[in-house]
């Protein structure tokens, strides 16, 4: 017999998680139309060509492709693109700004883990046609309304402006794709740091982490000696030496300034001023309040490129605040993983969810929807990890799920069983969820059944009661049981409707 096993990655929902799944989901909508958010769907598959257009390395290489009709097409990665794709094939014609919000299945080829998935759920808003301040600080405040609405504390909230590091970038000369890969190098160095920081937490390297200090030590031994064979010896006491990668827990402390070090080593041999280099490294260190980060980093920035995009953070922050949201905190660093965002980023974490705590990732992408051929359209957005939301949720706080049934009806004899359709077709009507005995057990059985199914009635057909005209009706919270004409059993439950619904 053949064996068949679920694709790595992926994940069954049985009907219990199914229906904690649709109870965030919910609250998740409400939130998004309460800023005037509309939902909308676009397909679960793209041209490769769009997706990969401006999304980065790690996702661009991360997709699963297919040919149809010589066409290259991919699994979504993630919903911004086809939303851009759809504004512009669609000539949508909705008054500006649209707002739409989207929750749906996205996928991407990485190496699965707790809370990190092949296929996973984004639900996610996109507020386009805005360059305003006031919609950057609208959709980081929906971010944070949806975590308190779904009850999710403590969560940790990071604003920055990716336009600082191009700023500095631009500053050189850098072009579009060269900023992109160093801000791709910039977003590598911050989440490691994060995350040895939270291994350097562990009394003990789990296997998981000692691949990935193998994995990052192998990619930055391969970049020292690539740099070490062109005659640049620039990496000094940060030299990774073979010996060096048998003793993994020795690096936990210091493999985020060997990454740093080893990338600074490989910007100046690539031409970049020193000087640049040790402001991009410097600016990606500051973070904390607003009061202390904004002063410190007009002082860092003076004089480039890199002061406007400052300035519009600075503005986003006091309108964030006029949302009321205040308890964010300024991470110049933030550099996100994709490729299309021009100005303010941000990210939301949980950090009970341990190593894949970022629940919430976003930011502003004005050249997109121009870039696939439409009009100049400046935009702002974020995406949700959905399967990470609802995660958190449950351990901060377990999710009501809903009764299967309200009432079950048993059959003392098979004979009864049209009766009991008939019955439970007036119920369902009447809004009652009925389900009705189809598998020949005895009535004890029966009762068993309803009992485990957590109905709250078991209404019992008897060929004696029905002749009177009236059922058994059984409360199987209270154990109680009692005759009841079957004209009166509607009017019965209903009296009891509201502890039916809880
Ligand atoms: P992203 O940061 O790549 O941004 O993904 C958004 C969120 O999706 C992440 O913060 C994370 O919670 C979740 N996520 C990503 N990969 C996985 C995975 N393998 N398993 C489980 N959850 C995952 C975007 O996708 C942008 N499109 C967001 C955006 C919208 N920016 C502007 N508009």
């Amino acid at each position: 017999m053949v064996e068949f096993s679920l694709p790595r990655g992926t994940m069954d929902f049985l009907p219990e998680e199914m229906a904690q799944r649709r109870y965030v989901e919910d609250i998740v909508r409400k939130t998004f139309e309460s800023f005037g958010f509309q939902e909308v769907q676009t397909p679960i598959f793209e041209e490769f060509a769009l997706l990969a257009a401006r999304s980065g390395e790690e996702i661009r290489e991360g997709m699963f492709t297919f040919m149809a009709d010589e066409v290259e097409y991919a699994l979504r990665p993630e919903v911004t693109a086809a939303v851009c794709r759809m504004i512009v094939t669609g000539k949508i014609a909705l008054p500006k700004p649209y707002k739409v919000y989207y929750l749906g299945p996205c996928f991407r080829y990485e190496e699965p883990q707790a809370g990190r998935y092949r296929q996973f759920w984004q639900a996610g808003i996109e507020l386009m046609g805005s360059q305003s301040p006031v919609a950057d600080a609208e959709v980081i405040c929906v971010g944070a309304k949806t975590l308190e609405n779904v009850g999710i504390t403590p969560y940790r909230l990071k604003v920055g402006n990716i336009g600082i590091f191009r700023g500095i970038l631009e500053d050189v000369g850098l072009d579009l794709e060269d900023q992109n890969r160093i801000i791709g190098n910039i977003d590598g160095i911050m989440s490691n740091r994060e995350k040895c920081a939270l291994i350097a937490e562990k009394k003990e390297l789990g296997i998981d982490d000692q691949n990935y200090i193998k994995t990052y030590l192998n990619l930055l031994y391969d970049m020292q000696m690539g740099l070490i064979n062109e005659g640049i010896e620039v990496v000094g006491e940060y030299e990774i030496l073979p010996s060096a990668l048998e003793n993994l827990s020795l690096w936990v402390d210091t493999l985020p300034t060997v990454m740093e070090q080893t990338y600074r080593a490989a910007w100046i041999a690539e031409g970049m001023p020193e000087k640049t280099v040790d402001l991009l490294l410097e600016v990606s260190r500051v973070s904390g309040a607003r009061s202390d980060v904004m002063p410190r980093a007009q002082v860092l920035l003076k004089g480039s490129a890199a002061e406007t995009p400052l300035q519009e953070l600075d503005k986003v922050l006091s309108n964030l605040e006029a949302f009321g949201v205040t308890n964010y905190e300024v991470v110049l660093g933030v550099a996100r993983g994709l490729d299309y965002y021009t100005g303010t980023v941000f990210e939301f974490d949980v950090p009970l969810l341990g190593a894949q705590k970022q629940v919430c990732g976003g930011g502003r992408y004005d050249r997109l929807v121009e870039e696939f051929g439409g009009p100049p359209t400046p935009a702002t957005g974020y995406a949700f990890g959905f399967d990470r939301i609802v995660l958190s949720r449950l351990l901060v706080k377990e999710i009501p799920v809903p009764r299967k049934v309200d009432v079950f009806i048993a059959v003392v004899d098979e004979s009864l069983g049209q009766n009991a359709i008939q019955i439970s077709q007036g119920l369902r009507e009447r809004g009652y969820k009925v389900e009705i005995e189809m598998t020949q057990r005895d009535l004890k059985g029966q009762l068993g059944y309803a009992s485990e199914i957590k109905a709250k009635y078991c209404v019992i057909l008897g060929p004696r009661e029905l002749r009177e005209g009236k059922v058994m009706l059984k409360n199987l919270d209270t154990e109680e049981q009692a005759a009841v004409l079957l004209g009166e059993l509607t009017e019965v439950i209903g009296k009891e409707k509201a502890g039916i619904e809880d």
